[in-house]
């Protein structure tokens, strides 16, 4: 058996709330190297600069543009530029309405930003992750991409797009010994229902009262999850996890 205790080099999308800024915290107080990444750059700037002694380098680009990432990753300092492990978690769900209420740039968001996302920055880092003898790549996907909802449409094809891409990448990757992990999410507690209801022109359904009563998941949550499937002996490849909250029974609620 082979252990898995050294420090990574993550780089984490969207870590400028929610789930990835959970997960940067919880990286580094395992010890491991983070690179994060979001568009905000005032939030990044405040991360680093509350934790002015971590090993944490940040940088802001927008996922739905290759050259910006491209170019992010050629400028990481030496300390950060071996980076062995890639958390694609920036995402976003735009409306709160049914598919015809929904808005053309906001279909292009999500799918830019959700699919082509993921792509981008598992294209660029796949060279880095592979010269390790411990890559590993997981994806944030969501249960929306299971369970077919009302108003779930494009972001909900979207997740099924990053749990396939996952599935089929873990199956070139296997004979390079490189691990890739799907973790889908049910309703967690972060910015993500303000971002949708931002600019949404539907209406979303009235919540059942039996929704109301969900505790939802904390990012902190999800964040431990993925610590969880990165911290496995290195033959074990954990390929997928659905994590929601106890009382959530549909994806939607
Ligand atoms: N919360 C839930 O109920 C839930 C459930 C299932 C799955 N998920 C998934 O979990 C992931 C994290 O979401 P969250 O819940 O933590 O929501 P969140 O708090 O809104 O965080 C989303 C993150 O994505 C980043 N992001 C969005 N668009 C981006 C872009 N174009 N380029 C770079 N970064 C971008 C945001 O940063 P900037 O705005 O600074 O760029 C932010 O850091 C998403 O993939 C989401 O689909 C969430």
């Amino acid at each position: 058996m082979v252990l898995n205790e050294q420090p990574r080099t993550v780089w984490v999308t969207g870590a400028t709330s929610g789930i990835g800024r959970a997960c940067v915290l919880k990286l580094l107080g395992l010890g491991h190297r983070v690179v994060a990444l979001g568009r905000r750059w005032d939030r990044l700037h405040q991360l680093k600069e509350s934790l002015p002694h971590a090993p944490l380098y940040v940088a802001a680009c927008d996922v739905q543009a290759h050259e910006q990432v491209r170019r992010v990753y050629h400028a990481l300092p030496v300390d950060f530029c071996a980076v062995d492990t890639l958390v694609n978690n920036a995402g976003l769900m735009l409306g709160a309405g049914t598919f015809d209420t929904l808005s053309a740039d906001a279909m292009h968001t999500m799918v830019m930003t959700n699919c082509l996302g993921v792509l981008n920055n598992t294209s660029i880092l796949l060279p880095s992750i592979k010269a390790s003898t411990r890559g590993h790549i997981v994806n944030v996907t969501s249960i929306a991409a299971r369970y077919p909802y009302v108003t779930g449409h494009v972001y909900a094809a979207t997740k099924a797009f990053v749990e396939h891409f996952g599935a089929n990448l873990r199956t070139e990757l296997a004979a390079e010994r490189v691990r890739v992990t799907n973790v889908a999410p049910g309703r967690a507690d972060t910015e993500f229902q303000s971002v949708r209801m931002a600019g949404s022109t539907g209406t979303e359904p009235a919540p059942a009262a039996m929704a109301q009563a969900v505790t939802p998941l904390a990012a902190e949550d999800v964040a431990d999850t993925i610590c969880w499937a990165l911290s496995q002996p290195l033959h074990a490849n954990i390929n997928a996890v659905e994590l929601v909250p106890s009382r959530q029974a549909l994806s939607f609620r």
